[in-house]
């Protein structure tokens, strides 16, 4: 009976490690509603910074990356916290579901809605549109 335990040991590892395989999946916005149509930077994504991340990125606290309507493109860029086509490598795509970079906002996560939105900005070629 002994010489058993391993291969259960294994097995009870191996539906851990599927359980929480699923439950990340089920977190991850690409479960909605793909975004087909075209992102707007000036129309779609700069509102959503200025509603939810400037006042930490920007004004008195001047947190990089600033994300001032004046300057947030070019930093993004410029700076690499966007890669062009690349939604899921870049930082701030990361940043707003807190993959391997602190989470944002840090109190309040947006909605899959408002992330899938800037992933697709990014997924499009991250244009300044
Ligand atoms: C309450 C203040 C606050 C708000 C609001 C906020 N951030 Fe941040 N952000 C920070 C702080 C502080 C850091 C530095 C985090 C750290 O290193 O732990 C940071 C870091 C970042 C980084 C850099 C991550 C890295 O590791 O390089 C990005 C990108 C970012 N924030 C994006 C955003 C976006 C996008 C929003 C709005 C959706 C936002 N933040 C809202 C405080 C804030």
């Amino acid at each position: 009976m002994k010489r058993y335990i391993p291969f259960i040991l294994l097995a009870v590892l191996g539906l851990l490690i599927n359980a929480c395989y699923y439950d990340e999946e089920l977190e991850l916005p690409q479960d909605n509603e793909p975004i087909t149509e075209e992102v707007s930077f000036s129309a779609d994504i700069q509102p959503l910074f200025d509603q939810s991340c400037v006042q930490c990125h920007g004004g008195n606290l001047n947190i990089a990356p600033i994300l001032e309507s004046d300057v947030a493109y070019d930093i993004l860029i410029n700076e690499g916290y966007v890669i062009p086509l690349d939604g899921e490598a870049s930082i701030l795509y990361r940043s707003l579901i807190g993959d391997g970079v602190a989470l944002m906002p840090p109190s309040a996560p947006w909605s899959a809605q408002k992330i899938n939105t800037v992933k697709a900005w990014i997924d499009q070629g991250a244009k300044d549109n």
